[in-house]
């Protein structure tokens, strides 16, 4: 039988390495092993009950037809109104592309300000989709080493040339836990106005942070009025609503208008039902998000603590679910790699965690914290042991 083929632009791509080892994961279970999971980055808690009443009234109500393709003037205008209240910036409804999860438009940002051969630069570690996006638009990320997953402003201002289009970051930092500093936004933006880039902010975490100081992300330190920030933001996270696929972009609005061609194209437009789950949950973040900082905040100071016995080089994490130790010399000289490591712990432990190396980082592992305090402490015991 002759080979199918499948374009050059697919080879190039790997598959999310995530979900690559959600699956040897499940493998495991079927066989009935018992596993921790210290490696999905999906809150443990339930879709809250406001959201899922409001997306079964829509259903109720026949909202199931096709839709505006950058989503319906409710949701644009609910999210405008939330960019003011937390951040100060002064988005309209046009500044507002509401996409299939956050994922789907981090792919459609590249496809729009990407030529081939372009470049965007990426601070490692970085999160997975990252690369393959920018890849998937023909362009090119060139990477920005850190030493332990702080933000790298010199390598950052180096690395750009006149291929560069856009700088990415993610604070809350899937996976390092870091959130970076509001000077360090404010040169982010500096350097993207005076070099004429885009700075993509993907701000997912945005409700997950551990200090007293609100969140502000760089439009709102110093971008107001959106005029280099493409603010990529996720439904999955703060509500608990992985499964919805719901996030939005706000950015310019000549880039809007760009963005809504391909859009056009692409997905045409989110369920009018789950957009109306969305509303139910910006109008409830409050109470939505309070309990679930809490308990996460908790969380983290507990498994902060567990994993600094285990690994000495272990910071505190500063938001999101994760902690992002780099590994002791005496580990890696016994297992060889952070893939071996982490494989090694799966096997023994029955723990799940991630290499650093998925994340461009490799000599770090990547644990989540989102699962209950007893999972917490078991898991960090089987790992103990089985070193
Ligand atoms: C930094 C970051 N951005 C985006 C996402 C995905 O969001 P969505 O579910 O909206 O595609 C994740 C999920 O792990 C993430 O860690």
């Amino acid at each position: 039988m002759t080979d199918l083929f499948v374009s050059d632009r697919i080879n190039a791509v790997v598959e999310s390495k995530s979900v690559q080892l959600a699956g040897v994961i499940a493998e495991l279970r079927a066989k009935g092993e018992s596993i921790i999971s210290f490696n999905v980055g999906e809150p443990d808690f339930e879709t809250p009950e406001v959201v899922i009443k409001a997306t079964q009234e829509a259903l109720s109500q026949g909202l199931t037809r096709y839709a505006l393709v950058p989503g319906e003037p409710f949701l644009r205008q609910g999210i405008a109104d939330k960019l003011k209240r937390d951040q100060g910036i002064n988005a309209k409804m046009e500044n507002i592309c509401v996409s299939n999860g956050s994922k789907q438009v981090l792919y459609s940002i590249f496809q729009v300000i990407c030529n081939p051969g372009d470049e965007v630069i990426v601070p490692i570690p970085y999160w997975v989709s990252f690369p393959e996006s920018i890849r998937l638009a023909g362009a090119n990320p060139v990477f920005v080493e850190s030493e332990s997953g702080e933000l790298n402003m010199e390598g950052i201002e180096k690395a750009i040339n006149s291929k560069t289009r856009a700088i990415i970051i993610n604070s809350p930092n899937n996976p390092s836990g870091r959130v970076f500093s509001k000077e360090q936004k404010e040169k982010l933006v500096k350097i993207c106005r005076e070099k004429n880039l885009y700075l993509v902010s993907d701000e997912a975490y945005e409700t997950l942070i551990y200090g007293d100081e609100p969140f502000s992300g760089p439009a709102g330190v110093a971008d107001q009025n959106l005029e280099r920030t493409l603010i990529v933001q996720s439904f999955s996270k703060s509500y608990c609503m992985t499964g919805f696929r719901l996030g939005y972009v706000a950015g310019p609005t000549t880039f809007i208008k760009a963005l809504n061609k391909l859009q056009s194209h692409l997905c045409g437009n989110t369920p009018v039902f789950v957009q109306k789950g969305a509303a139910a949950a910006l109008e409830n973040e409050k109470e939505i998000v309070t309990h679930m900082r809490q308990t996460f905040r908790k969380r983290s100071e507990l498994a902060y603590e567990l994993s600094k016995e285990i690994f000495p080089h272990t910071p505190k994490p500063e938001g999101a679910f994760y902690l992002f130790p780099k590994i002791q010399e005496e580990l890696i000289a016994k297992y060889g790699s952070d893939e071996n490591l982490a494989l090694h712990i799966l096997k023994e432990a029955k723990v799940a965690i991630l290499p650093g190396s998925f994340f461009g980082q490799p000599g770090f592992l990547r644990i989540c914290f989102s699962t209950n305090e007893e999972n917490i402490e078991k898991g960090f015991k089987a790992i103990k042991e089985c070193l």
